[in-house]
């Protein structure tokens, strides 16, 4: 693999992208420079800086919650990281994307290559983490795993290629069920090291339409090539999956007749309660997120307080969130939330609220109901990885120093 250097290391710095970004697809040349700071050295990309880091070797990060529900399509710098190991360093003049399995025509293809050959795709979609919340499981019992609160979400522009128009060109053989996708990164689990992966259904593909890709490989985020944390040069993006469905750096899509065998798919990102290995066998992968909602921010006005927040409904075509409700009585009533004027499908939708505060000391509780009548339920679950979060958003008035 001459592409990548295996040594765990930062890629180009960002503020390198970041200077150099043209509106069209990648600079290369500038790209391809590397630096070789160690992964407990990586310095943050300053493009990433206001971020609140809860592990920093590897990255993970989230925006602060009034800042992330400023704008509709969030803001590069404030959207979410989330890493399993270090940024490969990438040399993406030599960096080639291979497509091979149950395919007629093995290929491989430079960036360049691939955004020439290919007719460009954009998409406005949410990409949200299946461990957002998870602090809140941490509440009844603690979990090994990052403890996320509200903010691994970001709802961005995508532009690429289709995953489709790819496989078409490769000829998917008969049979052929799954398409696996791989990154660049190295994990380091014990002694073991693999690359991040993952893997979607064929029938995935089903649900494209012209407005709507399937899957994008995509080069660009909000108009600008991809930064090292969030893929350079291309990744996947799942309209409608859990974000671990969206692989960064990819190097390799494998078409099969069965899921992706890497441990991303086959062993992690599954619900299950006991973790035996049988259960983890016979649990399917996690592919779509649940409906979603949190309150962001509250400014306090006399008596009231101003709201704001989002609400995401299930990612499917057609399906957008019909209403947010705010009880300020432990759930007894609820009223309804002024839904914001943009939304798509497979986005999110930001919300405001006023309500009068009667008692400093009750919650502020949020839920959210989608279009195919999917409702945030009161209360979830403890499952042992803290996947799925999504019972209602309480938080206490006090928390705004009412
Ligand atoms: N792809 C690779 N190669 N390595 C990773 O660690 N993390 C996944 C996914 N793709 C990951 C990856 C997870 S769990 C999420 S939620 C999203 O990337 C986060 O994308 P972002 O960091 O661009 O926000």
């Amino acid at each position: 693999m001459n592409q990548i250097n295996r040594r765990n290391f930062i890629g180009v710095s960002a503020t390198v992208f970041a200077g150099a970004v043209s509106p069209s697809f990648l600079p290369w040349s500038v790209a391809s420079r590397t630096s070789a700071a160690t992964w407990d050295e990586a310095p943050i990309d300053p493009a990433k800086a206001e971020l609140i880091y809860r592990t920093r070797a590897p990255r993970n990060g989230e925006p602060k919650l009034d800042k992330l529900v400023e704008h509709w399509v969030t803001p590069t710098p404030q959207f979410y990281i989330r890493s399993h190991g270090a940024n490969p360093a990438i040399v993406a003049d030599e960096f080639k994307v291979s497509i091979e399995g149950m395919v007629e025509k093995p290929l491989a293809f430079s960036i360049a290559e691939l955004i020439g050959k290919f007719p460009k795709s954009s998409c406005t979609c949410t990409v949200s983490c299946a461990g957002i919340r998870r602090y809140e499981f941490n509440k009844v019992k603690e979990i090994k795993g990052v403890a996320w609160h509200e903010g691994p979400i970001g709802n961005a522009v995508w532009s690429g290629v289709r995953l489709s128009d790819v496989l078409k060109a490769a000829g998917i053989k008969a049979g052929a069920k799954h398409v696996w996708f791989e990154g660049a990164d190295e994990i380091v689990d014990g002694k073991a090291t693999f690359p991040f992966g993952g893997s979607v259904p064929l029938s995935k593909l089903l649900e494209e339409d012209s407005s709507m890709p399937a899957v994008l490989l995509a080069t660009q985020m909000n108009g600008q090539p991809l930064l090292p944390d969030h893929g350079f040069p291309i990744r996947t993006i799942v309209p409608g999956y859990i974000g671990a469905r969206s692989v960064k750096w990819l190097q390799k899509i494998v078409v099969s007749d069965k899921p992706s065998p890497n441990h991303f798919i086959a062993d992690v990102y599954k619900m299950v309660y006991s973790g035996t290995p049988v259960e983890i066998d016979e649990t399917a992968p996690i592919y779509r997120y649940p409906v979603n909602a949190a309150l962001c921010s509250a400014e306090k006005q006399a008596d009231r307080m101003h709201l704001k927040g989002y609400a995401l409904p299930t990612g499917r075509s057609g399906c957008s969130i019909s209403r947010v409700e705010i009880s300020m009585d432990n759930g007894k009533s609820w009223t309804p939330a002024t839904l914001g004027d943009e939304a798509g499908d497979f986005c999110w939708h930001l919300w405001s609220a006023t309500v009068t505060i009667a008692n400093p000391e009750t919650d502020i509780c949020v839920r959210a109901t989608d279009s195919l009548g999917n409702t945030m339920p009161e209360t979830v679950s403890w499952n042992p990885k803290g996947y799925l979060y999504n019972a209602w958003h309480r938080v206490p008035v006090s928390r705004f120093n009412i």
